[in-house]
């Protein structure tokens, strides 16, 4: 009997590798990877585009009803358009980076993209990965993985990833980490959680493929 394909959350604090990790792991494994961050990223883009001060949430609220984001496929990931432009490069900006946890905190910016991030993922054979994917957006995956890694691990990991290493120092970046855990963990909507079923890996000490391996290991066990 063919296995059932299942829906995968992966959940983590900043720079723990989840997004590069769940890619290669959905391509071995013929999933499609959806990776929420990014559509926070382009609402905030489009915030920062428009004028807006992320801090005026009417104004970020009013905005939304103008948006329509778009997740295109491509052979290694996708790309994203927000009103049919594309901001794939452009939502990893610094100033992006700065404004992204404080416009993920807006209520009406988590019910706009949660209800995208449902339908995407559809019947299964995805994997998803944000701050609250096991706890809100899918509380009913059957695998739910929280990756993580030291502070010090992960800042070290966003500076080798950082291509203008000049003008920004691994301190910048372990600051930026670290606000935005801050603002991740504590914030009143939907805050990052381990929720008690989730599976816990630390990449500390483990490699890229390390960590792709113990994932694809953890989805064909559970895949019935
Ligand atoms: O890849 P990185 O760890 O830098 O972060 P990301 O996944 O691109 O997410 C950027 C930001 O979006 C996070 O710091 C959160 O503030 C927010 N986010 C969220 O609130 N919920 C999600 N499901 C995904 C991201």
């Amino acid at each position: 009997m063919s296995k059932q394909r299942i829906a995968v959350a992966v959940d983590g604090p900043a720079g723990a590798g989840k997004s590069s990790i769940s890619k290669t792991v959905a391509k071995q494994l013929g999933y499609l990877y959806i990776d929420t961050g990014a559509m926070y990223r382009a609402v905030t883009w489009a915030v920062l585009e428009a004028g807006i001060n992320p801090a005026d949430e009417k104004a970020v609220t009013e905005l939304l009803s103008k948006l329509t984001l778009r997740m295109e496929p491509t052979a290694d990931a996708f790309n994203i358009f927000v009103n049919g432009q594309d901001v794939t490069g452009l939502i990893r900006s610094q100033a992006v980076n700065g404004a992204v946890s404080q416009i993920a905190a807006i209520k009406a910016v988590r019910e706009f993209l949660v209800a995208q991030q449902r339908a995407m993922a559809g019947a299964g054979g995805v994997i998803l990965d944000g701050r609250d994917i096991g706890s809100v957006v899918l509380p009913n995956a059957e695998l739910k993985i929280y990756l993580t890694a030291s502070v010090e691990a992960r800042a070290k990991r966003r500076w080798l990833e950082t291509p203008d290493k000049e003008s920004v120092s691994l301190e910048d970046i372990k600051k930026s980490v670290m606000a935005r855990d801050e603002m991740d963990t504590n914030r009143k909507e939907s805050p990052l959680v381990c929720v008690p079923e989730a599976i816990v890996i630390n990449s500390d000490n483990l490699s890229f493929d390390e960590t792709a391996a113990r994932m694809v290991q953890l989805i064909t066990a559970t895949e019935k």
